[in-house]
């Protein structure tokens, strides 16, 4: 990032992946000169910490981004459909955390570690991956460059935070209920999440398939810049906090071995290794939460393909899967706009998700 300071403003302040906004800010030392909490009227006035002070939220209007020089969007398509543009026009530069503009042409979708070189000629939205998508992009590019993807297949265990602030202190009140004996109706997810594991993130498309499957296939062609790479996700819905685990297998173009892959994986940025399962040894939710790397293990041939592999990978879906690899492309950025009237293109116009 350049060291100049900035003005930020964090749209869904007061979401699970804005309030790790603030901390990720916070703790990388972002040279925020001044920063603008925005969330639903519902949540004005209310107060949130950055940098021991308590800064105060405000309802997001058209007028918020006055003065603004990057707005990290993390509030939904519907708000990122209807204050991006706003925001870019006042002279910001957006990172949108929503689906709402990843596919578009021209507007980048940017995993630092993996496709940096796409933030080039932005014109003033920077879309922000899914945060499976992020996680499983990270194991996947080193395996891309050196051995060729063929075909992939991934099984997701999706942790709570994925689905908002609501869901996670869902997941706590529903399993508090269970321990006590007592009933509990879900509302921010479809399922009671407690002691249980159920087959859907986000909506059903007429294929059967969910769109969180639909993301994952879509923005990972986009972002490997394999546009017609066969890949099939079942995403699942499991009773973790915060962090995201994957069964990955992967059918090579060139043959990899599994000590060749970890070498490569171990020297990726982003991406540490545990892998020694004699001693029990692989990547847990647990011990990835709150941590900035995705970490790989059980790394072995696939019995299925030849050459392949599988592996197991977890991430924080909150940090690199959301709130970190926003910061990360802010810093990324070398053309950041100013007040200088930037227009908004008609490609980054809100369109169809
Ligand atoms: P609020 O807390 O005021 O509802 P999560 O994904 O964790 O549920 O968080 C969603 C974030 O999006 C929250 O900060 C929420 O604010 C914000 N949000 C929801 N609706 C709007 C809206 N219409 N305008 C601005 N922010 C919104």
């Amino acid at each position: 990032m350049s060291r100049r300071p900035i003005d930020v403003a964090v749209v869904g302040a007061t979401g699970a992946v804005g309030r790790e906004m603030l901390r990720v800010l916070e703790q990388r030392g972002s040279p925020v000169q001044r920063l603008v909490l925005l969330a639903s009227s519902r949540s004005a006035g209310r107060t949130l910490r950055f940098r021991g002070r308590d800064l105060t939220v405000r309802p997001t209007t058209r007028d918020s981004f006055r003065g603004v020089d990057v707005a990290l969007f993390s509030a939904g398509v519907a708000v990122s459909r209807q204050f991006a543009a706003c925001a870019v026009e006042s002279g910001a530069v957006v990172v949108d955390n929503s689906s709402a503009f990843r596919l578009q042409p021209g507007v980048p979708l940017v995993v630092p570690e993996c496709n940096t070189e796409a933030l080039a000629g932005h014109r003033g939205i920077v879309a922000n991956p899914n945060c499976s998508t992020i996680i499983l992009a990270l194991a996947l590019a080193p395996l891309q460059r050196i051995a060729g993807l063929k075909q992939v297949i991934v099984s997701t265990y999706q942790a709570a935070s994925g689905a908002g602030r609501r869901a996670m202190e869902e997941l706590r009140s529903a399993t508090r209920a269970h321990l006590s004996g007592a009933g509990f109706e879900p509302s921010a997810m479809p399922h009671d999440l407690a002691f249980n594991v159920f087959p859907q993130v986000d909506v059903f498309q007429p294929d059967g398939y969910t769109r969180e499957e639909d993301k994952m296939v879509d923005e990972m062609r986009k972002i490997l810049a394999l546009p017609a790479l066969p890949l099939e996700a079942t995403c699942v819905r499991v009773p973790v906090e915060r962090c995201h685990g994957m069964a990955v297998t992967v059918a090579l173009q060139r043959p990899l071995s599994p000590a060749r892959a970890r070498f490569a994986l171990e020297h990726s940025p982003g991406i540490v290794v545990c892998d020694d399962p004699e001693a029990a040894e692989y990547p847990t939710p647990r011990a990835m939460a709150g941590l900035d790397p995705v970490a790989v293990g059980r790394i072995r041939p696939s019995r299925v393909f030849d050459p392949g592999l599988t592996l197991w990978v977890v991430g924080d879906q909150l940090r690199k899967g959301a709130a970190l690899n926003a910061v990360q492309i802010v810093e990324n950025l070398s053309n950041l706009r100013t007040r200088s009237g930037a227009r908004v293109e008609d490609s980054v116009r809100p369109g169809a998700e």
